[in-house]
């Protein structure tokens, strides 16, 4: 996985970004990645994705 990727472009983040915000703090939802990050809490049509990287590290 390229961690350099934008996943959220309304909010210019990372997947690396997000996959680090995700082990560090155990987040376990959207929305929490969002409080986190920033990501998803623009247009929202990266939450798939985000919820996908969550499913890829939490199982
Ligand atoms: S692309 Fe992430 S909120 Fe719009």
């Amino acid at each position: 996985m390229d961690r350099e990727e934008i996943i959220c472009h309304c909010m210019s983040v990372s997947r690396g970004v997000i996959e680090d915000a995700i082990k560090a703090d155990g987040l376990k939802t959207v929305d929490e990645v969002g409080n986190a990050t920033g990501a998803g809490t623009g247009c929202g049509g990266c939450q798939d994705t985000i919820q996908e990287i969550l499913d890829e590290i939490n199982g």
